[in-house]
């Protein structure tokens, strides 16, 4: 039995938004961050075009919960306004998760929010 919830799994078995941005008009904003403590690593890319997030894609390597971690938040700010990227907080991802996770965990948790709070041009 997993100790972690179906969601978790499906999300990490079946990861949202995974790959690379292909479209013609090119990508805006993209970030790369490792957890030093695992060497696990998250890339981001997004197309950012009038102050609306139209598109949102990661990929890399990593445990189950930061894969589904990091597709839980790219398909909840997909088709946002911007703003949400400076909203989101510990706090937002833990109840995307909807477990409670401990310090090591958390950590991986977090790991697609640093690279979003990385974000650049
Ligand atoms: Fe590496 Fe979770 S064990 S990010």
């Amino acid at each position: 039995m997993s100790i972690y919830s179906e969601l978790i799994l499906d999300h990490y078995q079946n990861p949202r938004n995974f790959g690379k941005i292909t479209h013609k008009s090119n990508k805006t904003h993209k970030s790369h961050v490792s957890n030093p403590l695992c060497g696990d690593e998250i890339e981001m890319e997004l197309i950012i075009d009038k102050g609306v997030i139209k598109e949102i894609k990661f990929q890399g390597k990593g445990c189950a919960i930061s894969l589904a971690s990091a597709s839980m938040v790219t398909e909840f700010l997909k088709g946002k306004p911007k703003e949400q990227l400076q909203k989101l907080d510990k706090k937002s991802i833990i109840k995307l998760l909807g477990i409670e996770l401990g310090v090591n965990r958390i950590k991986c948790a977090l790991l697609p929010l640093e690279a979003l709070k990385k974000l650049s041009k």
